[in-house]
């Protein structure tokens, strides 16, 4: 049913400057502005990611209007902006800042609701934008650079983590791994990249041993490095040598970490509905096992498409737009925070 209900959803919470707008559910635009800045880094830099915000945010907001065929006041009831949407947290403090004072100003200037989005619960909810959808409850494996989580989703509002990373994340082990190759950051895309050639069965990294649903990465990325510490000393280019396999099978690695413990998930909880979401689901080797697993199993799997997988603010735009349609807006001196209790 249409009722016009249309969400401007803005994302800033790391290094990308995003804007978008859904109406009725559905994505009308998705604008997004990465920092290349940080890369002669080898990371984000909260300051320069600040700035940066700060610069594109006017134009990025624009385009997603433009795009849309939207507009901030005047126009007819198919035109006009009638939610703004933001990223409230987790996330770096002075990036959120930018996303969020700008969010409050518009939502003041127009007299309009305002609604503070989970930037984790938004990565869930990114498989709610395409057809078809999960039925709920579903789970999800949300793997991005902050964070590594299996998530029941009872409702687009009751979300629960039921295992979670003890160290580092998915997307940490990722980048941290393709550091001690060489490669530039974020090297996790790189990996994926290099491991298409690679046999991932050519070196075997150990799987830790974690009770429950919880993860661990610390241990992996330390045997990686001890390991490329020993053939170096022998080979002092083994890793030129053998860059497709090395990816290849850190990569094998980190996904069995991940899949085995979705698999326990999915058999103490008794759902068959499964998503991923998060910058690391758009990783061909997650993605392809996933499937593979599903399929064996016997689940119903659920991928985003790339462009909602990664940081973006159509996962903010939905995600304001179902809080929204069950009644939860916010008063305009909600503000943000770097850490985010569920
Ligand atoms: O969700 P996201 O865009 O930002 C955060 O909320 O953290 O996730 C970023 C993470 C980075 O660690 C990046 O290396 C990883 O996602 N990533 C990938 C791939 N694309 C992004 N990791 C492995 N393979 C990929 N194709
Ligand atoms: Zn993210």
């Amino acid at each position: 049913m249409e009722n016009n209900r249309i969400v401007l959803g803005i994302e800033s919470s790391c290094d990308e400057t995003a804007c978008s707008i859904c109406r009725d559910g559905l994505i009308l635009s998705n604008v997004i502005s990465s920092q290349a800045i940080h890369e002669q880094y080898g990371g984000v830099v909260p300051e320069l990611a600040s700035r940066a915000h700060l610069q594109h945010i006017v134009p990025v907001v624009d385009a997603a209007l433009r795009i849309a065929g939207c507009r901030l006041t005047a126009g007819s009831d198919r035109e006009r902006i009638n939610c703004i949407a933001y990223t409230q947290g987790p996330g770096l403090i002075g990036s959120l800042l930018v996303g969020a004072q700008f969010a409050r100003s518009l939502a003041m200037a127009l007299e309009i609701p305002l609604i503070p989005v989970n930037h984790m619960q938004a990565h869930v909810l990114a498989n709610l934008i395409d057809d078809p959808k999960p039925a709920f409850p579903f789970l999800c494996l949300t793997v991005s650079g902050g964070h590594t989580q299996i998530v029941l989703c009872e409702s687009a509002d009751n979300m629960r983590v039921i295992g979670q990373t003890l160290d580092d994340a998915a997307g940490e082990a990722f980048d941290k791994s393709a550091k001690l190759l060489g490669l530039p950051y974020p090297g996790g895309p790189l990996i994926d990249q290099y491991a298409v050639n690679g046999d991932p069965q050519r070196f075997i990294f150990p799987e830790p041993q974690i009770p429950g649903l919880d993860f661990s990465f610390s241990g992996l990325k330390t045997a990686i490095l001890y390991f490329l510490q020993g053939q170096l000393a022998a080979d002092p280019r083994f890793i030129d040598h053998n860059l497709p396999d090395l990816c290849a099978s850190i990569q094998s690695r980190i996904v069995s970490i991940l899949l085995n413990k979705l698999r326990k998930a999915v058999l103490q909880t008794g759902v068959i509905n499964i998503c991923i979401g998060g910058g690391v689901s758009a990783n061909s080797g997650l993605r392809k096992s996933f499937t593979e697993m599903g399929k064996t199993n016997g689940w119903n799997t659920f991928i985003p498409k790339f462009e909602y997988c990664t940081d973006n603010a159509a996962m903010i735009a939905i995600a304001g737009y179902y809080q929204w349609s069950s009644g939860s807006v916010i008063s305009l001196l909600s503000g943000v925070s770097a850490r985010v209790d569920w």
